[in-house]
């Protein structure tokens, strides 16, 4: 499963990727805010340094609206993908943007029928929100599960991004389902690496070196 960072911080992505291990960046509207900047100058930094896909979210808008927003991001830099919400016009943009050849995340899936309508627009991948889906007393790894079944049943071609990752567990299970990439936030990231009896471990070979 490729590990993408789920953020728009300039310095946990120039962080992360140091690490070697993070091959790709999804942002959206919120995560921007967060920051206080612009989405154009963000993506103009994020993509000087990590080399793979950057999702870059337009404004929800009419069908030429969000096509014009999706040609005119994807004019910055070919890592560019256009991140397009869950909405039949979102859909109808996914449709064009892919038959000009240009990369398409739908976001806001958390459906197996919502699944289908982006796979069969073209689109390069697709965002299943686990997090939320928990959140609301459903199984965010089942709707994992189902949308990659859904997608070996018909042979698609694109990918699914586990997003809403909350923490490890959410890792372990998008890992589990078979999903191709979990976009996880810097904090998740970084946890990754501890296990109690790998510190543990590392104490005692250290005190077994001073000897
Ligand atoms: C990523 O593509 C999503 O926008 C993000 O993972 C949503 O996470 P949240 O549910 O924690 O806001």
């Amino acid at each position: 499963m490729k590990l993408f960072i789920d953020t728009a911080n300039i310095e946990h992505i120039r962080i992360a990727s140091k690490w070697g291990c993070i091959k790709g960046v999804t942002t959206n509207p919120s995560l921007i805010a967060k920051e206080g900047r612009n989405l154009l100058d963000v993506i103009k930094e994020i993509v000087t340094l990590i080399d793979g896909p950057i999702s870059a979210e337009v404004q929800e808008a009419s069908v030429e609206a969000m096509v014009a927003e999706g040609q005119s991001l994807a004019k910055l830099h070919k890592n560019i993908v256009i991140k397009i919400p869950m909405t039949m016009d979102g859909i109808a943009a996914v449709s064009q943007l892919s038959k000009l050849g240009i990369k398409t995340n739908v976001t806001l899936v958390f459906s197996v029928p919502q699944a289908l309508l982006a796979c069969e627009a073209g689109a390069t991948y697709i965002s299943p929100f686990m997090g939320r889906v928990d959140d609301m007393g459903d199984s965010g790894v089942e709707l994992i599960e189902k949308i990659m079944t859904t997608i070996t049943n018909y042979g698609y071609e694109t990918e699914v991004i586990a997003a809403s990752i909350r923490n490890l567990a959410h890792v372990e299970q998008a890992a589990l389902a078979g999903a191709d990439i979990a976009t996880i936030p810097f904090a998740v990231l970084q946890s990754m690496v501890n296990h109690p009896l790998t510190a543990a471990g590392l104490q005692i070979f250290r005190d077994a070196a001073k000897k």
